[in-house]
């Protein structure tokens, strides 16, 4: 069975930047507390007119430069997003017609934070099976517009931006490639962070009383996050090592869901690596959701942190919960 391999990595981020001071100025916080709490200092806001498919169309364009591949090779598309242009179809079949590719299968991923390495996995097991050969993973999020920029909601608000992160997965014509991926999730926690509305639970799913009860917002419980969070990204991390024999000395780099450089700190801490092995990016874009690791990666490989015949392990948790590792030998 043939292995797959990213061959192709690009992220887009919109222009608008809006930093931890732009934010003093609409709720009661401060550069300070945003800093030491989360490690963010700025983040992007998507305009008024932009889709995650939009973002996502040109993170695609550039993965695609990369691997060498055009529209019409692509042969499946996959969209990880919790901030879909519309609530049905998904936003995989909007690249399908504005990067106008063939009439190939496009679904979306709805694992949150883990979306990305879910949606990877989907990737590997397909491209082993021998079903597809250009598949375009996309990881995409416009979720700002889902916050409220007040004091009352200023924990979320903070937290997170628009972006977008995409590959190219193909089959690899040698030993590297994607070594094993693992998905996990425990749904009793799905209430610790979520957006309730518009769902089948209610109905009429979307009233003046959801929105009056403002259950079309997201709503997290942080503390307990943030505990599930420092125990699962080593546990997942580890399993990755553990499958492929590999040790922390063996891996170039980790690159995490960039949820909180506190959760990334903690990591190291108990897998007891420096931070130089665990890659940030968070300072820049805040918690993008889906689009985080994609963004990371593209962001890291250009930077050099990792090249030909290095160990990449992935990991993400999120909403759900959900977390999911993969270890890549790039
Ligand atoms: N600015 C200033 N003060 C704020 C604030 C903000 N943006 N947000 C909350 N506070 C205040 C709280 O109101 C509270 O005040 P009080 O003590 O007077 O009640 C105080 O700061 C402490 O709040 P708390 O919620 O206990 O802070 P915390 O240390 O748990 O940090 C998070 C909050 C959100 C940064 C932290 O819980 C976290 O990072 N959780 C994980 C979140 C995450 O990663 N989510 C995405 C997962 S994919």
């Amino acid at each position: 069975m043939k292995r797959a391999k990213i061959t192709g990595i690009g992220h887009y981020v919109p222009e608008h930047v809006v930093t931890n001071a732009d934010l003093e100025k609409l709720m009661d916080t401060t550069d300070e507390w945003i800093i030491n709490r989360t490690g963010i200092k700025e983040r992007r806001h998507a305009d008024n007119k932009t889709g995650a498919s939009d973002l996502g169309v040109i993170a695609s364009e550039n993965a695609m430069k990369m691997a060498g591949v055009k529209p019409e090779d692509i042969d499946l598309i996959i969209f990880a997003t919790v901030s879909s242009d519309y609530y049905f179809p998904g936003a995989a079949v909007l690249i399908q017609k504005k990067m106008s590719m063939k009439n190939i299968g496009a679904f979306d991923v709805r694992a949150a934070c883990s979306g990305f390495v879910y949606g990877l996995s989907i990737a590997d097991q397909f491209i082993r099976a021998g079903m597809n050969e250009n598949i375009l993973l996309i990881g995409a999020e416009v979720q700002t517009v889902a916050l409220k920029f007040d004091t009352e909601h200023r924990d979320l608000s903070i937290l997170f931006g628009d972006g977008a992160g995409a590959v190219i997965v193909q089959p690899s014509n040698n030993s590297s490639g994607i070594l094993s991926t693992h998905l996990h999730s425990q749904g009793e926690h799905a209430k610790s962070l979520w957006m309730p509305a518009p769902g089948s639970h209610f109905h009429p799913w979307i009233s003046h009383e959801i929105i009056d009860n403002e259950l079309h917002l997201p709503v997290m419980n942080g503390k307990e996050v943030f505990k599930h969070a420092i125990v699962r990204f080593p546990e997942v991390i580890q399993e990755a090592l553990d499958t492929n024999n590999l040790s922390l000395e063996d891996v170039a780099l980790i690159i995490p869901h960039q949820a909180n450089y506190r959760i990334s700190q903690a990591v190291a801490r108990r897998m007891g690596i420096g931070m130089d092995k665990m890659y940030s990016n968070i300072h820049k874009y805040g918690n993008t959701t889906a689009a985080s690791i994609p963004i990371a990666m593209s962001e890291a490989y250009a930077e050099g942190r990792f090249s030909e015949g290095d160990y990449v392990i992935l990991a993400a948790f999120g909403s759900g919960f959900t977390w999911a590792s993969a270890a890549i030998r790039w």
